[in-house]
């Protein structure tokens, strides 16, 4: 990439932002949105993480130190940025039970603080960070797809590119400092499976609830069409994610090597230009 990696601060007003932002494929929306709620108590345990085990590098690690201190930053603002949406959709007022989903993810992290370290700590930021570079190559293919839509809300989809291409731009952090502190084959593969599967407990389970909740109140149809449109766009992510998390298994898999998601650079470029969500949003179509 040709842009120097930094901390984006990123102004935001999510008031005209939508729930719906993809209207053609409200179940993909949904998966998503659950993925935000839940991102702020994730990217929190994972900066903990970090910013615990850089005081533990090896002697001569500043290149590692400064990285983990960009990491801590870059994932602080996304978890700022991710919780004004996030209070956008509460305020809505339209998922009732929505907090009892955090609370028990809260209550997992406050769990794995007590009665875990900083190595299960790594592992599992480290199996997160593996995934991210992924969603980042999915969501930018599926994002470039989405802005021929008309209606798509492109704030709110602005927020997923900036946010994925900072995970791209710091894919390599974790990797390295568990290399450094631990250098486990078998630890790693088990922080993939451990942290994909804590994700997709928590975000599936929410986002079904909440599509059940839309149903209920008119916001969106279902029936048949909803199930094809449903399977289509989980089966779309699930042939997409699984080999490329797959390939993350060998044992010669560095995130260093991962070919640049097309347009990450220029999300990126925009990002620094404009440090504002809204502005990113009205350029978004430059971007593709
Ligand atoms: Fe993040
Ligand atoms: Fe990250």
């Amino acid at each position: 990439m040709n842009i120097e990696p930094e901390a984006r601060k990123i102004e935001c007003d999510f008031s005209k932002a939508r729930i719906d932002w993809i209207p053609s494929d409200p179940e993909l929306a949904q998966f998503w949105n659950a993925v935000s709620i839940g991102l702020p108590l994730l990217e929190g345990y994972l900066i903990r993480a970090l910013a615990k085990a850089k005081k533990h590098l090896p002697e001569g690690r500043e290149d590692l130190y400064a990285d983990c201190e960009l990491f801590c930053k870059q994932e602080a603002n996304h978890s700022k940025t991710h919780m004004a949406f996030n209070d956008m959709v509460r305020a809505t007022g339209y998922y009732p039970e929505m907090d009892k989903y955090t609370d028990r993810l809260r209550e997992d992290y406050a769990r794995f603080d007590r009665e875990r370290g900083l190595r299960h700590a790594m592992l599992y930021a480290e199996g997160f960070e593996t995934a991210g570079p992924i969603f980042a190559s999915y969501f930018l293919v599926q994002a470039n797809k989405r802005l021929k839509d008309q209606d798509v809300d492109l704030i709110t989809l602005s927020l997923w590119r900036w946010h994925l291409s900072e995970e791209f731009e710091h894919r390599c952090c974790a990797f390295n400092v568990v290399e450094a502190l631990y250098g486990t084959y078998w630890g790693r593969i088990g922080g993939i499976i451990k942290a994909t599967s804590h994700l997709l407990g928590f975000a599936v389970p929410l986002s079904e609830y909440m599509l059940r909740e839309d149903l209920k109140a008119g916001r969106m149809t279902g029936g048949f069409k909803g199930l094809v449109r449903k399977f289509k766009s989980y089966s779309g992510m699930f042939f997409f994610i699984t080999p490329r998390l797959l390939r993350a298994f060998s044992p010669w898999y560095n995130p260093k090597n991962l070919k640049e998601p097309e347009g990450c650079e220029a999300v990126l470029r925009v990002a620094s230009e404009t440090l504002d969500l809204n502005l990113m949003a009205a350029r978004a179509r430059e971007t593709v």
